[in-house]
């Protein structure tokens, strides 16, 4: 291996060497400036504890700071080592420093630059929503235009827009060719991937740790992906293509590698019970990385099968993110502080009578009636036990109340726990199923392991089935 491609190797080295120290450094750099944070009035209450202490937040710039610091460090260990001085045919000495240049991995550094200013960009933007609360029509649009520059690169790289057409169902391929170009509308996915993989891991938030811990599954699982790809055996040794392939997936390990190592070190310190909260700068930062990984090593699609989670978190969440159904500030599961466990949040509904008053939380009266469509999917959602509702009336015709439309409400809903009235009216005990905070982020980490399983089985697996 190592005489195959023996500059990149230094830089494996490097990154792993960086990782390590990266744990290390981002555990000092939070409790040396949590503080600070807090005193700056960085801090949130814990919604999910019964004493109402807040903790500092966005913590996750120091960890974003760390990580910068690390690549910035990491750029002489794999490019100085770079063949620069060749020796001319002709003993030229100009001609001679030529070729040494067009030895120098160019397109690499350009790329790893490029990576530079995308997490830079996402850096800034989860900050700015930390301190401004920034509204989604101007989050959304930040994201695909900070791509460009790694549109431009991948583009510069030879970049294919094609996708291959599978095999099953059969005839697929006489309509549409073996292979469909997509052009132009390759590059709006890629774009519309940064903004996805961004915002998908901060909706999928609320409970300690579990922002980190979703990065930190994703990020192993890619790098996993990645040593795949180190055996040369995998493609023809020594062809271009193969090298090249070699190249993009070390290009990924160089900058997946100290995430592994920053997020193990913010684990520690956000994991149940939290001391500090990430904040918007960790999910966009984390987010970021993904995407950038995944377009500069030419395997976007691959990371959005590391997504599946997130994807479903992401789906499920469209009524509500697209108001069909009423969206609140917080969607997190509530919690019981006699029993020290979860259960899902709500929505209610208006009956369109003026009985809604009765309704705990109507603060914003009059509340609106679900509409037909909310009705009809949401009823299709409880089919599927994801959400819990209740009704007005009998006929179970007008919804009352759904819990919201998170895959956390979710797993706790498909695991039986019920919604429990916030105010002492309930007159039977509560006899359901319990989870707590550390069960349901367990649960929602064994969901993710599921998901990156999932990935890689069809990645490899069905992949090989279906594009024969
Ligand atoms: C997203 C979610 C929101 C969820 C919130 C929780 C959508 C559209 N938005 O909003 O529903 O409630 O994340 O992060 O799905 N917090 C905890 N425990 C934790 C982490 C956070 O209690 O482990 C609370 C703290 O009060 C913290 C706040 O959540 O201050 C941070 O919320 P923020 O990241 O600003 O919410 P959004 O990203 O806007
Ligand atoms: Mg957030």
């Amino acid at each position: 291996l190592i005489l195959y491609y023996d500059n990149a190797f230094p830089g494996l080295f490097a990154a792993v060497g960086l990782s390590i120290l990266g744990f290390w450094l981002t555990s000092i750099a939070i409790s040396r400036t949590k503080d600070v944070f807090a005193a700056r009035g960085f801090q949130g209450r814990d919604l999910l504890k019964s004493n109402a202490t807040t903790i500092p937040e966005s913590l996750g710039l120091p960890t974003a700071a760390v990580y910068m610091a690390l690549l910035f460090l990491f750029i002489p260990f794999r490019y100085f080592s770079s063949q620069l001085q060749g020796v001319s045919k002709t003993g030229d000495d100009w001609e001679g420093r030529m070729d040494g240049r067009m030895g120098f991995p160019h397109h690499e550094l350009a790329s790893f630059l490029s990576a530079l200013l995308s997490f830079s960009c996402a850096i800034v933007l989860g900050f700015l929503d930390d301190v401004f609360d920034i509204r989604w029509r101007y989050k959304l649009p930040i994201p695909i235009i900070s791509s460009i520059p790694l549109l431009m690169v991948y583009y510069a790289g030879g970049g294919g827009t094609s996708v291959v057409v599978p095999g099953w169902p059969r005839g697929l391929r006489t309509v549409l060719g073996s292979i469909v170009e997509l052009g132009p509308l390759y590059y709006v996915y890629m774009s519309l991937l940064s903004t996805f993989c961004t915002n998908s891991i901060n909706i999928l938030a609320g409970i300690n740790g579990v922002e980190v811990g979703q990065a930190l599954v994703i990020a192993l699982s890619l790098v996993l992906n990645d040593v795949l790809y180190l055996d040369p055996r995998a493609g023809q040794p020594g062809s271009r293509s193969s090298t090249e392939l070699l190249r993009r997936h070390l290009l990924s390990l160089y900058l997946l590698l100290p995430l592994v190592g920053v997020c193990m070190g913010l684990l520690r310190w956000n994991r149940y019970p939290s001391r500090v909260f990430v904040g918007d700068t960790f999910c966009y930062f984390a987010g970021m990385v993904f995407s950038t990984v995944g377009i500069l090593g030419h395997f976007s699609k691959t990371v959005l099968l590391f997504f599946a989670p997130q994807l479903f978190n992401f789906l499920l969440s469209c009524p509500q993110l697209f108001g069909l159904v009423p969206n609140p500030r917080h969607r997190v599961p509530r919690y019981d502080a006699a029993s020290d466990s979860l259960y899902p949040s709500i929505q209610y509904f208006g009956s369109g009578t003026d009985a809604d008053g009765e309704l705990p939380n109507t603060s914003k009266s009059p509340l609106r009636p679900a509409s037909l469509v909310a009705t009809w999917v949401l009823k299709v959602l409880a089919g599927l036990r994801l959400v819990q509702l209740d009704f007005y009336d009998a006929e179970r015709r007008r919804i009352k109340s759904t819990t919201n439309l998170t895959l956390l409400n979710a797993i706790l809903v498909l695991r039986g726990v019920r919604h429990r009235p916030q105010t002492n009216q309930a007159q039977t005990p509560y006899t359901g199923p319990r989870i707590g905070e550390r069960h349901l982020w367990m649960h929602a980490m064994a969901c993710q392991l599921a998901g990156s399983a999932l990935a890689f089985g069809i990645r490899y697996w069905i992949a090989a089935v279906v594009f024969p």
